[in-house]
């Protein structure tokens, strides 16, 4: 299993670092048999399992649900790292602090914080209390309304440079790696090579030092979604549509169940 010491050996090794999204046992319990490196709780799950409009919905209570289901699927296979949700470092130190507590408790090995612009002294005083933290810059959802909706970031000269600055202060407050969401390939690259930390992208490009994507995104659960970066690596609605409709066939029939799968 990858540990945070690892990160920073996968780095220097140039050896690229896949995440993937995961909300459920069921699905870690596959994810864990797989080569993935890091299952990440993202606060997505507020959209992915609970259907809301964006990830602003996402609470400590309902991230460490989900991590718990996560860990118990994962069973200590996997780095598991759970997104510090929409405001939950916002408030003071301490309660930040019980709140990142709460979800290594629950099965994280580390949190996920959006942003780095108030949060860089809670960054550091996490990381010095045992609790690692990975960075997320870029377009960070949690930031939605202020963006103006989910658009790429860091467009300008001005934003590029506050980027590099920001994944530099990041990593200087002891994060041991960085997502970068949605920026530019060239800019992405450029904090990829300046950091020592690995950079993790979703949107930026081929030249950093790992990948994310959600998971049900991956596996084209919502063939509408159909951002740039994004590449489905399997068709689910199809598939699923497909074994749904055979039950219920089969149910109608009454096919299903047969001798063989009754108690006698
Ligand atoms: O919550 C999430 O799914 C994320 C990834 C998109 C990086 O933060």
């Amino acid at each position: 299993m990858l540990t945070v010491p690892g990160f920073t050996e996968a780095k220097i090794q140039k050896r690229k670092l896949s995440m993937i999204t995961c909300y459920d046992a069921s699905f870690a319990r596959i994810l864990a048999k797989s080569p993935i490196d890091i299952l990440l709780v993202g606060d997505s799950s507020a959209m992915v399992m609970e259907g809301r409009d964006s990830t602003i919905h996402s609470t400590v209570e309902s991230i460490a649900s989900f991590t718990a289901s996560v860990a118990r699927g994962a069973e200590n296979k996997k780095f598991v790292v759970a997104d510090m949700p929409f405001l939950s470092v916002r408030g003071t130190r301490e309660t930040a602090t019980l709140a990142a507590g709460q979800l290594l408790r629950a099965g994280a090995h580390a949190v996920k914080i959006e942003g780095l612009t108030g949060n860089a002294e809670l960054v550091r005083h996490l990381v010095e209390s045992g609790i690692p933290v990975m960075g997320h810059l870029g377009l960070t959802p949690q930031f939605v309304n202020a963006f103006g909706g989910m658009k790429v970031q860091a467009k300008t000269q001005e934003a590029q440079e506050r980027l590099i600055e920001d994944a530099g202060r990041f990593q200087n407050a002891g994060a041991f790696s960085l997502v970068l969401e949605c920026v530019p390939s060239l800019i992405a690259a450029r904090i990829a090579s300046l950091l020592s930390i690995p950079v993790i992208g979703i949107g930026a490009g081929p030249d950093v030092d790992g990948q994310v994507l959600v998971l049900q995104d991956l596996l084209g659960f919502n063939p509408g979604f159909k951002p740039k970066f994004l590449r489905t690596y399997l068709n689910s609605e199809e598939l699923f549509k497909g074994a749904f409709e055979k039950f219920h066939e089969e149910v109608v029939s009454g096919e299903f169940p047969n001798r063989g799968e009754s108690y006698s």
